[in-house]
């Protein structure tokens, strides 16, 4: 085993002290890499139009002047929604040039936030939520639904660049899962049924029913009230009479 002089004098003398690690090599770092493609490099361009330019101003006017930065996300989202649903290199430019700091800057953070998708994706994003509270509910039953139905794995996009499918950490509605986002809205309560429905839906162009696709309107007991059932007291109620 090496001392750490020894260490050290492999290092100044040029060999890599990489050979001692056993650890594999991380793949994710896939992820974060930008590598520049026919339908993603920085010539091609990206600006805002009319409808997005005004909408620009309003974000930058919520933040003072010398913290312009502070609309990263916001403008972010606003190029990924005008180049149909994905993050460019350059949307991240362009917004880079709006609040005047670096690109890389704006890279970090389009590749810290999985919501910027750097990647082309299809019309509907569907993102099926597997974490415990729904995968204990059934998420993997619906996952494989999906799959089966459109022919896809998570990460993929259908043939028609109508759906891509992915896999998600939770999204907060775990008291209504299990749980899918498509687009904005979220899809709770569901189970393969009605999960099918409503991609059958989307594929006919028709907008589903958003929300809890059992009887609950929001995440309210299933069961019924259990609680708060009695009318409630008014002011001055069971206080002394000189109090009422
Ligand atoms: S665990 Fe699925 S929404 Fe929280």
């Amino acid at each position: 085993m090496l001392s750490i002089r020894g260490v050290r004098n492999l290092a100044r003398s040029g060999r890599a002290l990489r050979s001692i690690s056993t650890s594999t090599a991380r793949s994710s770092d896939a992820l974060f890499v930008h590598r520049d493609t026919e339908y993603n490099n920085s010539s091609i361009p990206f600006k805002f139009n009319s409808q997005n330019e005004p909408i620009t101003k309003e974000i930058l006017s919520r933040y003072p002047p010398q913290y312009k930065k502070g609309a990263i996300m916001p403008l972010l989202d606003l190029a990924q929604r005008q180049n149909q649903g994905w993050t460019s290199i350059s949307c991240m430019n362009e917004v880079a040039k709006i609040v005047e700091v670096p690109p890389m800057r704006v890279y970090e953070v389009a590749t810290f936030y999985t919501m910027y998708n750097r990647e082309p994706v299809g019309d509907h994003l569907v993102q099926v939520c597997t974490t415990t509270p729904c995968m204990l509910n059934g998420a993997y039953d619906i996952m494989h639904a999906i799959e089966k139905d459109l022919h896809v794995k998570p990460g993929h996009t259908t043939n028609d660049k109508k759906f891509t499918l992915l896999e998600v950490e939770c999204l907060g509605a775990c008291s209504n899962a299990p749980m899918m986002q498509i687009n904005d809205h979220y899809y709770e309560d569901l189970n393969n049924k009605s999960t099918l429905d409503i991609i059958n839906q989307l594929k006919n162009g028709k907008q589903p029913h958003i929300g809890p696709q059992s009887t609950r309107h929001t995440c309210e007991n299933s069961s019924g009230l259990t609680n708060l059932t009695e009318k409630p007291y008014g002011p001055g109620e069971h206080c002394q009479p000189e109090f009422q």
